[in-house]
């Protein structure tokens, strides 16, 4: 499955819950290493020395519904420390015997749990016998599992801890993995290091060398191609891989004339000039101008643009002679299989393309060295890596790029106007301090002309949209509250300095029911 067969482990057993990724990271910021599987896949773990323990983890399902899904014996019978939590407790505690039922009272967000028998799993954890939980829940069980012993309990769940400490089996109510429980780091750290005996040995150092190594092995002295995006993981395994085969790798950059002002540029000093890395530049800006004429609907352009790049990497990558692999940026949370716990693929709102998505026709090996990686990992090994931070800090960019931000026809004049309003925009972000703060921020240009007044004359001139979230994942996001001076301040910026935009506005609806791109 990925490249850490032999090391010691936490496997995550996946309930849908939106923090599973959360407990994964957290466990590797504890210098171990942690997989998630979903939890139609539990009978595919078996007895291994790198598997030390199992973690169950919450989710939106129920175990009181008639038709609720069982928990696969098949874990049981492994014999290694499992800890349940939130819907994990529950569907561990209805698994042994133990009894649940939907509860008068819901419990969602602060709550406080009291000490009532000393565990090893909450081993400094308490301060004077109580502290303050983060829960998220209906059902509660009522009678715990036959060998159960109470550790804690809150005015709603009497059993918000409780441990099988024989079995080494634990069931935690509450969140440990999000930030609002005070010291939850430390029940998982209890529970890893001192329940499942497991050392500290995943680091991204020692990753680092792990991967450069299988790299090396993997290519032996063929050739390598890798297409640039100038986002942060098609760089950070560019960069990953020169320091592996150096000379055998070959970059493509396409430059699709939607980039953010002065982009290619960056890109083509950066890993020609500072990481001496051999890179094809495609300056192909005139030909996905040619193919987006007159197209106004979002899902021809994204096809269009998506068929282009493909049709021009497959064209340059023939010319390179000897190429045997081709490596993408793939990281973690790509491979997780199930977002939704029935599996069920979500409805299709917007074809994405992006240089990962090339085609699998293509005739080369595949490498795909940041699959075990979650993105804070790929950003802090691009740092190791020595990418400069305006590279590995860069919100994400869409493969489709401006094109989906200005709605309606796509022109030079508009691109051009875009490019310098959103560079004015991102400037000031910076400035501010806001740009870190913000998961995701640009502006767009609106298809519309409005009428405005500049000096004493009439101006009939674009609008600017303006859009900043923070997010998680990208899949919901809310807007960024900033105070009115900057407003102001970037609205004067760009209808000052920007010919063609006469109106800013900014964007205040969040995801759902908007999305983040316009289009
Ligand atoms: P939406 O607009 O769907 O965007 O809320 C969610 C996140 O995905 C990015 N995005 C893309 N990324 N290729 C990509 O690589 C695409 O075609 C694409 N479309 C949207 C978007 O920028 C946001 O971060």
């Amino acid at each position: 499955m990925n490249q850490n067969n032999d090391l010691e482990k936490i496997v995550i057993i996946d309930f849908g819950s939106q923090f599973t990724q959360l407990i994964a990271r957290k466990i590797r910021e504890l210098g171990v290493y942690s997989e998630i599987i979903n939890f139609k896949q539990i009978k595919s773990l078996t007895k291994n020395k790198s598997l030390k323990g199992i973690i169950l983890s919450g989710g939106p399902l129920t175990v009181t519904n008639k038709n609720a899904t069982n928990l696969n014996g098949s874990i049981l019978k492994l014999k290694i420390p499992i800890l349940g939590i939130c819907y994990g407790h529950q569907i561990l505690a209805k698994k042994l015997g133990g009894k649940i039922k939907v509860s008068r009272k819901r419990e969602f967000g602060k709550s406080l749990v009291k000490s009532k028998l000393k565990s090893p799993i909450t081993k400094k954890f308490f301060i004077k016998k109580i502290n303050s939980v983060w829960m998220s829940h209906q059902d509660i069980i009522y009678k715990i599992p036959k060998g159960f012993k109470k550790i804690a309990s809150s005015d709603n769940s009497k059993f918000a801890i409780i441990a099988d400490e024989k079995k080494k089996y634990y069931g935690i109510q509450f969140h440990p993995e999000v930030s609002h429980t005070k010291n939850g780091k430390v029940l998982i750290k209890n529970f890893i290091f001192d329940i499942c005996n497991i050392k500290r040995k995943w680091s991204l150092k020692k990753q680092r060398e792990i991967l450069i190594a299988k790299i090396k092995k993997q290519v032996k002295n063929n050739k390598v191609i890798c297409a640039l995006s100038g986002g942060v993981d098609s760089s950070v395994v560019a960069s990953l891989l020169n320091k592996a085969i150096k000379k055998n790798l070959i970059c493509i950059f396409i430059n699709t004339g939607l980039l953010r002002k002065n982009e290619e540029k960056e890109v083509v000093a950066t890993f020609r000039k500072k990481l001496k890395i051999k890179l094809i530049y495609i300056n192909a800006s005139k030909l996905f101008l040619i193919k987006l004429y007159r197209v106004t609907d979002p899902e021809k352009k994204r096809k269009i643009i998506g068929k282009l790049f493909i049709y021009l990497f497959e064209k340059y990558s023939k010319k390179i002679e000897k190429v045997k692999f081709l490596a993408q940026g793939t990281l973690y949370p790509d491979l997780i299989e199930s977002k939704t716990v029935t599996g069920s693929p979500s409805s299709k709102i917007k074809s994405h393309h992006n240089v990962g998505g090339l085609p699998k026709k293509m005739n080369f090996t595949l490498i795909e060295p940041l699959k075990s990686l979650f993105k804070d990992e790929v950003r802090r090994l691009g740092a190791q890596l020595s990418l400069p931070k305006t590279i590995l800090q860069r919100h994400p960019f869409p493969g489709p790029g401006l094109a989906i931000r200005i709605p309606g026809e796509v022109t030079k004049e508009k691109i051009d106007i875009l490019k310098n309003a959103d560079f004015i925009f991102m400037k000031e972000l910076k400035k501010s301090n806001y740009y870190n703060k913000i998961w995701q921020a640009y502006a767009a240009l609106l298809p519309m002309k409005t009428v405005g007044v500049m000096g004493d004359n009439r101006t009939y001139e674009y609008t600017c949209l303006l859009r900043a979230v923070t997010s998680e994942d990208g899949m919901t996001a809310d807007f960024f509250s900033f105070n009115k001076s900057f407003l102001q301040k970037i609205s004067n910026k760009i209808v000052n300095s920007v010919r063609g935009i006469n109106r800013v506005v900014y964007d205040i609806t969040s995801k759902p029911p908007s999305t983040i791109e316009l289009e």
